[in-house]
């Protein structure tokens, strides 16, 4: 597929509305110094992450996936006086970088960087009663089906949780794939499909980034 005009279009779009600061531009720089694959969101998909935030008048974010701490720079930035962000990478040389990105956003006073397994930590959380505004997953797929199970149940009624990479460059729709990844979006998308748990749709996703997809929930 020939992306040159969606490419154009986001960087039009990202001009007017989604633009970058130093401190969001460095931390792409710190991947590619690291040479890790670039799995972030997009300038404007960060925005979009935080007109979400904004949308539930999010106070506590929870974000699975941290990587070097792109989006989370986005999410803690809508945060209101006194809001918190939990963010898990399992990662430690990620977990490492992002802590570092986060004392140079000057983030690191609202953002709880947390090293490990996500199913470990909201297991943790779950034990604790702790409550979520907004959720933000972005880590492993094979598990994203059981990772917005236990987000919903961490979530208050009205929460928004946002999940990226459900659409794969259209490989959701190989029902005969063998892509551990792919399989794990396509458990996820179809659990979402049966639950009254949440009013879930997913946004296709074209731009700067690989074609994909995020699904939006709203906690029921
Ligand atoms: C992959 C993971 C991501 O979160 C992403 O945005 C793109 C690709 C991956 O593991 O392939
Ligand atoms: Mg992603």
């Amino acid at each position: 597929m020939d992306n040159t005009i969606f490419e154009q279009v986001d960087a039009y779009i990202s001009h007017l509305l989604g633009s970058e600061d130093e401190v969001l531009r460095n931390i792409t720089r710190s991947i590619e110094e690291h040479h890790f694959p670039n799995a972030s969101i997009s300038a404007n998909q960060g925005k979009f992450l935080q007109i979400m935030a904004l949308a539930c008048s999010a106070q506590t974010i929870l974000e699975l996936g941290t990587f070097c701490g792109y989006s989370t720079v986005w999410l803690a930035r809508v945060l209101p006086p006194g809001g918190r962000l939990i963010s898990i990478e399992a990662d430690p040389h990620h977990h490492q970088v992002a802590q570092q990105n986060m004392i140079l956003a000057g983030l690191e006073d609202r953002v709880d960087l947390r090293l490990g397994n996500a199913k470990k930590w909201l297991d943790e959380m779950e034990q604790e009663g702790v409550q979520f505004d907004f959720v933000f997953i972005d880590a492993d797929k094979p598990p994203y089906k059981e990772y917005v199970e236990t987000a919903i149940r961490l979530c208050r009624k009205g929460a928004i949780i946002v999940a990226d990479n459900v659409v794969r460059n259209g490989a959701v729709l190989d029902s005969e794939t063998t892509d551990e990844k792919v399989k794990g979006v396509q458990r996820l998308n179809e659990f979402l499909g049966g639950s009254d748990l949440v009013t879930a749709t997913i946004l296709q996703n074209v731009g700067v980034k690989e074609y994909d997809g995020m699904a939006i929930m709203v906690v029921n």
